[in-house]
């Protein structure tokens, strides 16, 4: 690992639109650290990204999981250098409030806001005592808008709307840029599993959302866009 280089840490990176974030800030010279469940998926991208000369490494870790940052905290060597954190892992089950276990209530919390809160304040120290840093939430069009069959999903994304906005203000001082974005439905695995008949070929892709969020991210100086939507140009289905 080149402890000079920038870090940039992307949860959920194994596949979607954290798989694209991912290559696309390495192809800015971040050293990105790639964290998800899944070994095997994780280190297709790991081998994508070091095809083209970009540097990574993987994390195996499940963010649901509430002392899970002490394990990634031993796994970053130089966790002084990390600038960017891309709080993108997120999972959506989408039934009848009848229909939603526990279970299923707690992974989406868990994973969708509890993830990030514990991600977030992993990281902000370093970029406290650095004053620089960027931390952007992939959220959804889910977090401005309610949705019938998608109660747990929208309650996740509606407090990660305000843990973003509250942070945004707390980090102003310490020059710490905190980014919302809101896409709407983008076409990646988090639909393999929904009963919903949208056409994924009229989905947003994944690549187009997340050159969006990579230009936000890269945003000069002292501009921080502070919250994105992304909508199809036709609307929502
Ligand atoms: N697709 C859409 O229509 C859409 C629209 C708006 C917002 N979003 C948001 O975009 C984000 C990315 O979703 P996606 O659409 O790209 O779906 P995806 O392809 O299913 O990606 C989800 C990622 O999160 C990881 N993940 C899930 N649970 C995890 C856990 N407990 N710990 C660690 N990693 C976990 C998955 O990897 P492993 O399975 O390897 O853990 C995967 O890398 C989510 O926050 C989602 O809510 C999606």
């Amino acid at each position: 690992m080149n402890n000079l280089n920038p870090i940039a840490i992307v949860t959920g990176a194994s596949t979607g639109i954290g798989e694209q974030i991912s290559i696309k800030l390495s192809k800015k010279n971040f050293h990105i650290v790639l964290i998800s469940r899944s070994k095997e998926r994780l280190e297709k991208v790991k081998d994508k990204i070091e095809l083209f000369g970009g540097q990574c490494q993987i994390i195996v870790a499940d963010l649901s999981k509430s002392d899970i940052t002490s394990y990634i905290k031993k796994q970053i060597k130089t966790p002084d250098n990390i600038e960017i954190l891309v709080n993108n892992a997120g999972i959506g089950f989408f039934d009848k409030l009848e229909d939603i276990s526990i279970d299923d209530w707690n992974q989406q919390i868990n994973t969708n806001l509890r993830g990030s809160f514990l991600m977030t304040q992993f990281v902000s120290p370093f970029m406290i005592k650095n004053k620089t840093g960027k931390i952007l939430f992939v959220n959804s069009v889910a977090g401005l808008s309610p949705y019938p069959f998608a109660s747990a999903y929208v309650a996740s994304k509606y407090a990660l709307r305000g843990f973003a906005s509250s942070l945004r203000e707390e980090f102003r001082e310490h020059n710490i840029k905190v980014i919302s974005v809101h896409p709407g439905a983008v076409d990646t695995p988090l639909w393999d599993k929904s009963k919903a008949d949208f056409l994924r070929e009229e989905m947003l892709s994944s690549e187009d959302v997340s050159d969006m969020i990579t230009k936000a991210i890269m945003a000069p100086n002292n501009i921080v866009c502070e919250e994105i939507i992304l909508r199809r140009t036709a609307g929502d289905f």
